[in-house]
């Protein structure tokens, strides 16, 4: 029973409340001032679904980076954020043990996220003196929630990590961008294409090189409305848009 219950019944009957009616009354207009310090509290502390410059709100919920704190009602785990040092949402990978996405913009009304494969981001750091020492890289289509769609906006980025052999085949493809720095993988033998159209099914098949494995990634388009292999840095550190349902 609600002590608001109670109140409106005894009104609307006209009977006096009962017993249990009023202590519940009682007991609620007595805690209602320590619930309000509490949730003021709360705030102080940071604690509101706002992460960064980002609102969280349906169906996102949020866990906070640092201190584990609960902002908002739980949900569906696919749509559960956590907030990476009070700067931007992170969304979870559905790979174990994988990084996941950086949310950079989200539209409630479009349903749309625009974020950055934070594993793809990686790659573009200094490379280290082992490359062949890494876990393996997703494609990221793979790593998306069951929820989660890639728009067909965006236009694919494909990075090519070939054999030697196979690299000096890659070499003569005028389309294809050797790769600057590159995590992971021998520069000399990583090659990127741009401008692949995003394919519902999942088939790349037709962008397929011998002995070159393929790490498909989507990106967004420049204002031209194309890509460049050449910046593919900045294609990827600019993220691109995904949809929920
Ligand atoms: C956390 O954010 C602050 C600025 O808000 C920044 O100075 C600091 O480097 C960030 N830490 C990490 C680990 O990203
Ligand atoms: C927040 O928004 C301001 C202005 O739009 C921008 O300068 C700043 O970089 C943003 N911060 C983050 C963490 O995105
Ligand atoms: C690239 O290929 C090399 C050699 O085949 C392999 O050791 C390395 O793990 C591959 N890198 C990625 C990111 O798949
Ligand atoms: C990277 O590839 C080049 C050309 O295929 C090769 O000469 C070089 O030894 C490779 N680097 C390493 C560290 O294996
Ligand atoms: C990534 O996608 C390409 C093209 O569809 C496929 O050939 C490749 O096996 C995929 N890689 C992984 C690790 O699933
Ligand atoms: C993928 O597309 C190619 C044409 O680009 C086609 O020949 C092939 O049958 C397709 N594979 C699947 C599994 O749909
Ligand atoms: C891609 O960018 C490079 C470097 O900025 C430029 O030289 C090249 O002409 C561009 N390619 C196309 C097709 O626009």
């Amino acid at each position: 029973m609600h002590p608001l219950w109670c109140a409106l019944q005894s009104l609307k009957s006209s009977t006096p409340m009962s017993p249990s009616c009023w202590f519940l009354a009682f007991a609620w207009v007595w805690w209602l001032p320590l619930v309000l310090v509490a949730a003021e509290e709360q705030q102080a502390e940071g604690c509101s679904a706002k992460c960064g410059n980002l609102t969280i709100s349906h169906p996102f919920w949020l866990t906070d980076w640092d201190t584990g704190r609960l902002c908002g009602s739980p949900g569906p785990p696919e749509f559960e954020l956590t907030c990476y040092n009070s700067t931007y949402p992170l969304l979870p990978s559905s790979v174990p043990n994988n990084a996941g996405f950086a949310i950079m913009d989200v539209s409630y009304k479009e349903r749309g996220l625009r974020v950055v494969d934070l594993r793809k981001l990686q790659l573009l750091h200094d490379p280290p003196s082992i490359f062949n020492d890494c876990l393996p890289i997703w494609n990221t289509s793979a790593k998306l929630g069951r929820q989660f769609k890639i728009s067909p906006v965006n236009l694919e980025l494909i990075l090519y990590n070939c054999t030697e052999k196979a690299a000096a085949a890659a070499r003569r493809e005028k389309e294809l961008v050797q790769a600057k720095t590159m995590r992971c993988m021998n520069t000399s033998n990583t090659f990127v294409r741009a401008g692949v159209p995003y394919d519902r099914t999942g088939n790349y098949s037709g962008y397929a090189l011998e002995d070159c494995d393929p790490i498909v990634l989507p990106v967004l388009r420049l204002p031209s409305g194309k890509t460049n292999a050449s910046h593919y840095e900045r294609l990827i550190q600019s993220g691109f848009l995904l949809k929920w349902e």
